[in-house]
């Protein structure tokens, strides 16, 4: 079967085709910046974009995404120009330990793009979902109301 995931198109042997989402990207695909967290759609460590929605990558499989266009961390950033919520990221200095972060960053995007000028209680509600252990929780909401500006 094929997955186009970053705007290719790579084949996957049938056998995976059933397997968690998440270990394809990681395992088979080599793309490490989506993370494994709780492994059962709690914590969004492994959260992705499927046709634009944030989604819980541990949650799905191939098949159950083939069609759609799926985005990792890795093809978020434009060619020469990081993402803007990855820029705020940045300057708000987010990261603790970072492991988290790549989840925070996929469904922060996803939500900007759909509220694009979102109110602190949006932000607030729209990130709730995304465990952080360190508790960067208010960097990580200054960064989406400043990529949100
Ligand atoms: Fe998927 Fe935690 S690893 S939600």
């Amino acid at each position: 079967m094929e997955l186009e995931i970053n705007g290719e198109t790579v084949a996957l042997p049938d056998r995976l085709q059933h397997a968690p989402l998440l270990d394809v990207i990681r395992d088979h695909l080599g793309l490490k910046g989506t993370k494994f967290g709780c492994g059962a759609g709690l914590c969004g460590a492994c959260t992705i974009h499927v046709d634009g929605v944030a989604t819980r990558s541990c949650q799905m499989t191939p098949a159950s995404v083939a069609g759609a266009s799926v985005r990792t961390i890795e093809g978020l950033a434009g060619k020469d120009r990081l993402h803007p919520v990855q820029r705020a990221w940045m300057a708000e200095r987010v990261p603790q330990c970072g492991y988290c972060q790549p989840g925070q960053i996929m469904t922060a995007a996803a939500f900007i793009q759909e509220v694009p000028q979102p109110s602190d209680a949006e932000i607030r509600q729209a990130m709730q979902g995304n465990l952080c252990r360190c508790g960067t929780y208010p960097r990580i909401r200054a960064a989406v109301a400043r990529a949100a500006r």
